[in-house]
């Protein structure tokens, strides 16, 4: 019996709940620790077997989209390979917001990160800068999944 990681209420994926359940990939081709992309359609799934147990959210930073299947898994903690943010597959949450700085989850501003013991680093005025600024990481959401017969599967919207 394969552990399941229990997640926030409210933070199921739109529509999921109803969704049918299709094989994602054998639970043996994920092993503790691992991070894996499995695609239905156009919807990339990342399935995470931390240490708390199985979930699968989007294949896409909840900052700027970049793949979190080729970043790293830490006990339940993902980080990402663009911008250095790292998030909390338990709570949904970000541990550490990406260096370009931004929005956390709750609209609170963070500054671009500085390295310690420097100055603030000046981030310079224009619409990338802004976009930067208002760019709101999200919290994870969530899909349904299962271990059927020793095969994993996700309930995904069509
Ligand atoms: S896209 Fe992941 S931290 Fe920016």
């Amino acid at each position: 019996m394969t552990d399941l990681l229990p997640f926030p209420p409210g933070l199921l994926v739109p529509g999921a709940g109803d969704a049918p359940f299709q094989a994602a990939l054998p639970l043996a081709d994920l092993p503790p620790g691992a991070l894996r992309r499995v695609t239905f359609g156009e919807v990339d799934v990342l399935l995470a077997r931390t240490d708390q147990g199985l979930c699968a959210v989007d294949d896409r930073c909840p900052h700027m989209s970049a793949p979190l299947s080729i970043g790293s898994l830490d006990g339940c903690v993902v980080a990402c390979p663009l911008h250095g943010g790292r998030f909390d597959l338990a709570s949904g949450d970000p541990v550490q917001m990406p260096t370009t700085g931004g929005l956390r989850p709750d609209g609170t501003y963070e500054p671009v990160w500085t390295p310690p013991g420097r100055e603030p680093k000046e981030d310079p005025p224009g619409p990338k800068a802004e976009a930067r600024r208002l760019t709101r990481v999200r919290r994870f959401r969530y899909y349904p999944v299962r271990v059927v017969d020793g095969i994993i599967e996700v309930a995904v919207p069509a």
